[in-house]
C-alpha cells in the first residue's frame, strides 16, 4: 500500500461521471465550490499523513477503530450532508445526533477524531475541517485494513447544526430492500452505491440487539412470527443463538464478518451468497432475485470479483462524500474543536 497520498483508482469513465455528479450538485448553490483532492496542498500539505499517524497509533489499542471511523463518515453524510454534524455535542436548544437511536451507544471513535483534530490544529491551525477529517479517516481506515485506496475529495466546511431528528431516519438494520433503496436514492445514491457501500460490513462489530431484539429479531421472533428468519443459514443461526441468547445481553458484540473480522475484503458478499448476512438489511440485498429492482446480480458480481467490489467501493465512497457538502463560507466554518461550533 502507498505510504503517502494514495493514487486514484477510478477509471477514466467513472472519473468523468464523478465530475458530472459534483457539477450537478453544485448547481444547487451559486457559491458552492466542487471538492478537490489538492484542497489542502497549499495550506496543510501533511494533513493526510498526520491523520494516518494518529489512526495507526489508535489502532494499536483498538483494532475495531478503523471500522468505527468509516461508520462515522457514513452517519455524518446521510444526515444533512457531510458537514461534521454527527461530531457536535449537545448545545443549548439543540440535541446532538450522537444521542439518536442509530448512534447512541453504538457510534464510536469520537475521541480519535478529537486526537486527529488536535494534531492538525498543532500543524496548521484553523485549516482542516472536521467533516474532511472523517472523509480522510475513512479512506485511510479502508486502505490500512487491506481495502482499496482512492483520492479523497476535500474542501468541506463544518456546519453549525446537528439534526437529531434527521438522524433517526438513517437506514435501519431491519429494513427491506425497497426502503433501503429509497433512503439511498434520497441522498443521490443508486443501487450499486447501496450494495458497494454495504460492503463496509466486511469489518467491525455489531451488537446482539440487531439480531435478537425487536424490531430486528432474526433469531427468535422474526417479523412477529415467533420463528427465526427463514432466510438465515441454520448453522449460522445456531452459532448466533449461542452468542445472543433470547433475552440475553443486547450489547454483546459480534463480528459483522466472522470469516475475516478486521480485514477489508469481499467476504461480506460471499457470506450473503450462503445466507450468512448478519443483518436483515444485509441479506435483503440478495432477496427476490426475480423481482423488479433486484440487487442480487450486484451482490453476485462483488462475491465473484474482489477487484470489481474495490473499484465500485472507491467510487461509491467518493459519491457518498459528495452528499451536500458545505462549501459556501457563509454557511459553514472550520471548527477548532469538532464537538463545538466556533
Ligand atoms: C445499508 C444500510 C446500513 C444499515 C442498515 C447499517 C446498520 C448497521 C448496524 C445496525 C451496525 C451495528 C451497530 C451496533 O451494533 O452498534 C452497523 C455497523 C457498521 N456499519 Fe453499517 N449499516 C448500513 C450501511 C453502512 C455503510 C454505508 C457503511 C460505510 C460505508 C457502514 C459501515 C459500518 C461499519 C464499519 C460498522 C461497524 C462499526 C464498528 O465496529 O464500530 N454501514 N451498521
Ligand atoms: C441533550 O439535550 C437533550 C434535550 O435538548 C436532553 O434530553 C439530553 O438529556 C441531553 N443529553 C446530555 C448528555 O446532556
Ligand atoms: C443515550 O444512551 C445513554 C446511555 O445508555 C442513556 O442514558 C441516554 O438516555 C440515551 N439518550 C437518549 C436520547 O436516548
Ligand atoms: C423533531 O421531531 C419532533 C416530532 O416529530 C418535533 O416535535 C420536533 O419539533 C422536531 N424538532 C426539530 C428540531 O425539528
Ligand atoms: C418494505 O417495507 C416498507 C415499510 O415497512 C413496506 O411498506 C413495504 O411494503 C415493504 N416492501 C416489501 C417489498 O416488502
Ligand atoms: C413476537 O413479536 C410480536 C410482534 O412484535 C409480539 O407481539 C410478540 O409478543 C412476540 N412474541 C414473543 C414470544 O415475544
Amino acid at each position: 500500500m502507498a505510504s503517502s497520498h494514495s493514487p486514484r483508482s477510478a477509471s477514466g469513465a467513472t472519473a468523468v461521471m464523478a465530475v458530472l455528479f459534483v457539477a450537478a450538485l453544485c448547481l444547487h448553490g451559486a457559491m458552492a465550490q466542487p471538492l478537490r483532492e489538492d484542497y489542502y496542498d497549499g495550506t496543510c500539505p501533511d494533513a493526510y499523513n498526520i491523520v494516518k499517524q494518529v489512526l495507526i497509533d489508535a489502532h494499536e489499542s483498538d483494532e475495531r477503530i478503523y471500522a468505527s471511523l468509516i461508520r462515522l463518515h457514513f452517519h455524518d453524510c446521510f444526515v444533512q450532508g457531510c458537514d461534521g454534524s454527527i461530531l457536535l455535542d449537545n448545545m443549548t436548544g439543540m440535541q446532538s445526533e450522537k444521542e439518536s437511536p442509530p448512534n447512541n451507544g453504538s457510534a464510536r471513535g469520537y475521541e480519535v477524531v478529537d486526537a486527529v483534530k488536535c494534531a492538525l490544529e498543532d500543524a496548521c491551525p484553523g485549516v482542516v475541517s472536521c467533516a474532511d477529517i472523517l472523509a480522510i479517516a475513512a479512506e485511510i481506515s479502508v486502505e490500512l485494513s487491506g481495502g482499496p485506496s482512492w483520492g479523497v475529495l476535500l474542501g468541506r466546511l463544518d456546519g453549525r447544526t446537528s439534526d437529531f431528528n434527521g438522524s433517526q431516519d438513517l437506514p435501519a438494520p431491519f429494513e427491506n430492500l425497497t426502503t433501503l433503496q429509497s433512503k439511498f436514492q434520497a441522498v443521490g445514491l443508486n443501487d450499486v452505491d447501496l450494495v458497494a457501500l454495504s460492503g463496509a460490513h466486511t469489518f467491525g462489530r455489531v451488537q446482539c440487539a440487531n439480531v435478537a431484539d425487536q424490531p430486528a429479531d432474526r433469531l427468535y421472533n422474526f417479523s412477529g412470527t415467533n420463528m427465526p428468519d427463514p432466510t438465515l443459514d441454520s448453522a449460522y443461526r445456531a452459532f448466533l443463538s449461542q452468542r445472543c441468547p433470547r433475552n440475553g445481553d443486547s450489547s454483546v458484540l459480534n463480528d459483522l464478518d466472522p470469516t475475516t473480522p478486521d480485514t477489508f475484503d469481499n467476504h461480506y458478499y460471499t457470506n450473503i451468497e450462503v445466507n450468512r448476512g448478519f443483518l436483515t438489511s444485509d441479506q435483503e440485498l440478495k432477496s427476490a432475485p426475480e423481482a423488479q429492482g433486484t440487487t442480487a446480480p450486484i451482490v453476485d458480481q462483488f462475491a465473484s470479483s474482489q477487484d470489481a467490489f474495490f473499484a465500485s467501493f472507491a467510487q461509491s465512497m467518493i459519491n457518498m462524500g459528495n452528499i451536500r457538502p458545505v462549501t459556501d463560507p457563509s454557511q459553514g466554518e472550520v471548527r477548532t474543536n469538532c464537538r463545538r461550533i466556533n
